[in-house]
């Protein structure tokens, strides 16, 4: 029965990323959608993707039941419309209780909660001035129950918070909410030591201005950059300039420790016809590229910031066709709810260079998926293994009934 047992953890190993190396990035699991598949099959389907960190937009407690000791670690969210409510600070503690305590004792990885998305740059004044408030409860009610060192209260944003980003120094937020929402809203991040997380699209700014922005630039092709006048540091790519400045904006507001998270990147495999650049190709370029750059290299920081590791969610895991808004809002998925690819992304291991030439995923249609050597290796070493338990474990058997 020990054998059995080991025999079976093992092949539990083989498809966890302590076998195989996961990407080093995370991914959006969004459904608002009305196809989407059971939350049992998207553990297997993050396992292919090789992805072991996701962010909910909520707290789905299939989906948080269906994860439980796979090692997957998840960023919970508290939806806009319940900010408010999580002020009230029994509420709080009621919501920690049953969203993340009992999913924690079940076995389901939480690192972090994120209290509502994009509000400060939203309309709706009462919940702007509502979020720190309801983030500082939430925060009381996770010292209540011993879990604050172990899991960040966050919120997300959208780079609409900036009032300038380029150059990246000269990096700002808007006027309007600084004095009022930014600065309490940073003291409680450095205070209680969570990241700032902000949700980067160049797909938007090269939609808006495509003759003057490069595509190269925006999809991390080989490109000309830009150079900060004012600091001279060079950028090949625009996420990580738009990064740059929100550290410049965060910075110029004196404070020097708060870590910066990409909550969101991504772009849409298709668009309406005003929607420029929204394409099946520079989906997958940009999304191939990025894998290449940051989920399988070592560590990447921006030029502001060298040492420090970008941390990157890509946007998302499905294709949702239940967002309203343009074409492009339903097409942002890797996958379609049928679970096949939306188009190919690179899943080579990384070669162990460390030139710094750029790594430059191509798109093709055509192209036969590739064959993992790295993982072929692995199970070819791992058969004899099973097949000596199994011969062990049946000797074992056949001792019984001599
Ligand atoms: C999955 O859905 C997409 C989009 O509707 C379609 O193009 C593709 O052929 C489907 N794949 C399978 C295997 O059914």
């Amino acid at each position: 029965m020990a054998l059995m047992f080991i025999f079976l953890h093992l092949l539990l190993l083989l498809y966890t990323c302590d076998f195989v190396r996961c990407l080093n990035v995370g991914i959006n699991y969004g459904q608002i959608a009305n196809n989407l598949p059971e939350a049992i099959q998207v553990v297997g389907l993050l396992e292919s993707l090789r992805i072991n960190r996701v962010k909910l937009y909520d707290s789905d407690p299939r989906v948080l039941k269906a994860f439980a000791n796979t090692g997957v670690e998840f960023i919970i969210g508290i939806s806009n419309e319940d900010v408010r409510k999580m002020k009230d600070a029994s509420t709080a503690e009621t919501w920690v209780i049953q969203h993340v305590s009992d999913h924690l004792s079940a076995g389901t990885r939480i690192t972090s909660v994120t209290v509502g998305n994009e509000v400060l740059s939203g309309e709706d004044g009462v919940l702007m001035h509502d979020l720190v408030p309801a983030m500082q409860t939430v925060y009381e009610a996770l010292v209540k129950v011993g879990l604050d060192k172990q899991i960040q209260v966050t919120t997300a944003h959208s780079v609409a918070i900036l009032e300038t980003s380029y150059p990246p120094t000269d990096g700002a937020f808007r006027r309007d909410i600084v004095g009022k929402y930014i600065d309490p809203l940073l003291k409680f991040h450095s205070k209680t030591g969570s990241s700032f997380l902000i949700n980067v699209y160049p797909f938007f700014a090269y939609k808006d201005d495509p003759t003057s922005v490069s595509l190269d630039y925006v999809l991390f092709n080989p490109d000309k950059g830009i150079t900060d006048p004012n600091s001279n540091l060079h950028y090949d790519n625009m996420l990580f300039a738009q990064i740059d400045s929100v550290h410049s904006a965060i910075e110029r507001m004196g404070y020097k420790d708060i870590v910066v998270v990409v909550s969101e990147t991504g772009w849409p495999s298709k668009g309406d016809s005003d929607e420029i650049g929204a394409s099946l190709e520079n989906a997958a370029t940009y999304n191939g590229n990025l894998i290449q750059k940051i989920g399988m290299s070592d560590p990447v920081g921006t030029p502001m910031k060298p040492s420090a590791p970008i941390d990157v969610y890509l946007f998302a895991l499905f294709n949702e066709n239940m967002k309203p808004g343009p074409t492009s809002e339903r097409n942002y998925g890797l996958l379609y709810p049928n679970r096949s690819s939306v188009y190919e992304l690179p899943n080579e291991q990384k070669s162990n260079d460390h030139d710094d030439k750029i790594l430059h995923y191509k798109y093709s249609s055509s192209s036969s998926p590739s064959v993992d050597w790295f993982f072929t290796i692995k199970v070819a070493l791992f058969m004899p293994l099973v097949a000596f338990l199994l011969v062990t474990e049946l000797q074992v058997e056949l001792w019984r009934y001599i």
